[in-house]
């Protein structure tokens, strides 16, 4: 399996967003997406409280589990009681659990949490929506092995790039390790991409402009949300 917190990342990893694919024939999506060079795969996970919708459940997170063996699954809880959904993700094959500084009492039941996580066998992850100060999860940063900056108001798919969170991937950047990822979520595409990539992630999510698109085209887009060949990761300080 991928071991995606390297502290020697080649290139930008991408990471197609179940919520677009077609639940149908999701095993064969999910399978289909990861022939096609995907390097892990992204649950959306909302509870109709915390975001306007619902997505999914642990079992559909334990389906895709079944469906690819061996691939990095990388849950995003949109949810406003996260520590309740922990087990049920990790018993369904869960690697990462990200949850929302958003819902977060303190610094500390943020890094209590992050501790939960790691002793479920999985890597915490701490994400930040658009409107959100990025001064609120600095302090807790460490803690955690992934930072997600959502590119978008969560709850939907298919939405359009927010460009100002940018400025929150140039300010966290250089406070990260080298084995800690920046990913960032929503609206991205073969040009938002760029941007992103410039301003520092190396983790990119996508969901419509993956699995929207038609399935013949899935390898040469993922390759092109990497950025050109020659583009560098860019390392923290
Ligand atoms: C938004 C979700 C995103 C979404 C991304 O609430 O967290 O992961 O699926 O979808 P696109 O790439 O279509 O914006
Ligand atoms: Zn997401």
């Amino acid at each position: 399996m991928l071991e995606p917190f390297t502290d020697s990342l080649s290139r930008p990893l991408i990471a197609p967003s179940i919520l677009a694919a077609d639940f149908a024939n999701l095993g064969t999506d999910c399978q289909d997406a990861i022939k096609a060079g995907a390097d892990l795969l992204h649950v959306d996970i909302m509870d109709g409280h915390f975001v306007p919708n619902l997505s999914m459940g642990p079992a559909i997170c334990g389906a895709c589990r079944r469906a690819c063996p061996d691939t990095y699954l990388d849950v995003h809880l949109m949810v406003s009681d996260p520590q309740f959904f922990f087990k049920p993700f990790a018993q369904n094959g869960a690697n990462a659990i990200s949850f929302h500084i958003e819902v977060m009492k303190s610094e500390q039941h943020a890094r209590e949490l992050a501790q939960e996580v790691r002793e479920l066998g999985c890597n915490p992850g701490i994400v930040i929506n658009p409107p959100t100060d990025v001064a609120t999860m600095l302090p807790v940063i460490e803690d955690f092995d992934l930072v997600l900056v959502m590119s978008v108001n969560p709850g939907f798919g298919g939405q359009a790039f927010i460009p100002e969170v940018l400025e929150k991937c140039r300010t966290i950047k250089p406070l990260l390790r080298p084995n800690q990822r920046l990913e960032i979520d929503g609206g991205i595409n073969p040009t938002t991409a760029l941007d992103a990539i410039d301003a520092g992630v190396d983790l990119l999510v996508a969901g419509s402009s993956v699995f929207g698109k038609p399935r013949s085209s899935w390898g040469d887009i993922i390759e092109s949300l990497r950025g050109p060949k020659t583009t560098q990761i860019r390392s923290g300080t």
